[in-house]
């Protein structure tokens, strides 16, 4: 589980990353990306910290997700900053099911990560909600972009429990 949340979160800061470098900080929606940006690197510290004080080794994908998520990242950035909100709507409602299935199979086992999961969470709901707010449906091709990224973010929590 730690595994793959850290992978996550890891992915999560390298895609904000990827979107700041092709809007820069002077787009209107530059600080909207930014505010979730360092909300994503708290919640990576976070996971980072709980790495290493149980021992669990990173993924070996991150190198490989360093790129992917910067890709994504630009790529939507570069359609626009709708595509660029649909990724993070996409990203988001993943990550969100994601949890609450980890939420559900940790029950009373361990209350320390469940608390930390359930307050990640709920900033990951409010960052679709922001992206929704700030159009993320009005990019073109909404539904297959949306559909191709919660595909391929499923895929990579698949590899990064994994590998
Ligand atoms: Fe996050
Ligand atoms: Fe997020």
């Amino acid at each position: 589980m730690l595994r793959v949340d850290q992978a996550g979160e890891y992915g999560a800061t390298r895609i904000y990353a990827g979107q700041l470098a092709v809007l820069g900080n002077r787009h209107k929606c530059s600080a909207l990306i930014g505010g979730m940006a360092a909300q994503e690197q708290e919640h990576l510290a976070h996971f980072d910290a709980l790495l290493a004080e149980r021992g669990v080794r990173p993924t070996l994908l991150q190198p490989f997700w360093a790129v992917a998520g910067h890709a994504l990242g630009a790529a939507t950035a570069l359609i626009g900053p709708a595509a660029a909100m649909a990724c993070t709507a996409a990203i988001e409602d993943e990550i969100d099911a994601h949890y609450s299935g980890q939420l559900a199979e940790l029950g009373d086992s361990d209350p320390p990560l469940s608390a930390s999961i359930e307050k990640f969470q709920a900033d990951e709901r409010a960052h679709r909600d922001a992206a929704i707010e700030a159009g993320a449906e009005t990019s073109l091709g909404y539904p297959l972009l949306y559909g191709a990224i919660r595909l391929g973010c499923r895929a990579a929590i698949e590899l990064s429990k994994r590998i």
